[in-house]
């Protein structure tokens, strides 16, 4: 499982900002055809939202892939502590050339399911476009609860199953077989019941396939 998401996001390392920003006419139709135009960059926006400006606390990004959506905001939090964390070494490399000027922001390839934080070290924890592609979900739910501290902030996004036919078509044939999603996937119930049974004052939205949400510890 994990060489075929080492591999997955290897050979797409060159396409993959374009498919998630919609840097052109095929993925804007990809997009329109298969997510029902749901728009990873509005959906990255609303995320990014609940992250303040003068955040200074620690915060750990995981999964941060390339960084695409993400540079712009670690870049002006110059008083935060920001660790990045992925997998694959093909996008973990390209988010350390694109911060590699900020002191503030580091770069680490690991696994969400063995974070290499002591518990109750981070502030926030963003998980973008990450639960998706987490092959064990359950260690990922633990892990990222484990490093935050009481009171910190869980802010994720991801795909969930059950809200449009030919995205869990395309989810289950395409993307899963490719290793870029890895099963299995929560419905929205399901996964509201296990941010209940962790965290408090959910604030939780979808938006087509993709669910939105901050809680606290
Ligand atoms: C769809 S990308 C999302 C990246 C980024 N947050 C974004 O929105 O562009 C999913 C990422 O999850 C990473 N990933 C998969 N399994 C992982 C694991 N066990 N631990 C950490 N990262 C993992 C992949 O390497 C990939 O970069």
């Amino acid at each position: 499982m994990a060489d075929k998401i080492q591999t997955a996001y290897h050979d797409s390392k060159d396409i993959y900002d374009d498919v998630l920003t919609q840097g052109s006419f095929f993925s804007r139709l990809y997009i329109k055809l298969f997510w029902s135009g749901t728009d990873d960059n509005e959906i990255a926006r609303k995320v990014l939202a609940y992250i303040p400006d003068d955040f200074s606390g620690v915060l750990l990004d995981v999964p941060v892939g390339t960084a695409v959506f993400t540079k712009e905001k670690w870049r002006s939090l110059s008083n935060a502590t920001i660790i990045c964390l992925d997998y694959s070494e093909d996008m973990i490399a390209q988010a350390k050339a694109r911060v590699a000027d900020c002191s503030h922001v580091s770069c680490i390839q690991g696994d969400v399911g063995q974070l290499p934080l002591e518990d109750g070290s981070c502030d926030i924890v963003l998980s973008m476009n990450g639960f998706h592609a987490f092959p064990d979900k359950k260690k990922a739910f633990l892990e990222t609860w484990r490093v935050l501290k009481p009171g910190g902030r869980f802010i994720a996004c991801f795909y969930i199953r059950g809200e449009a036919a030919i995205t869990d078509w395309l989810v289950k044939n395409i993307l899963s077989k490719k290793g870029w999603f890895t099963p299995p996937f929560q419905t929205k119930s399901e996964l509201k019941a296990v941010l209940e049974q962790m965290y408090q004052k959910i604030d939780f939205h979808t938006d087509g396939s993709m669910v939105y949400f901050e809680c606290v510890k």
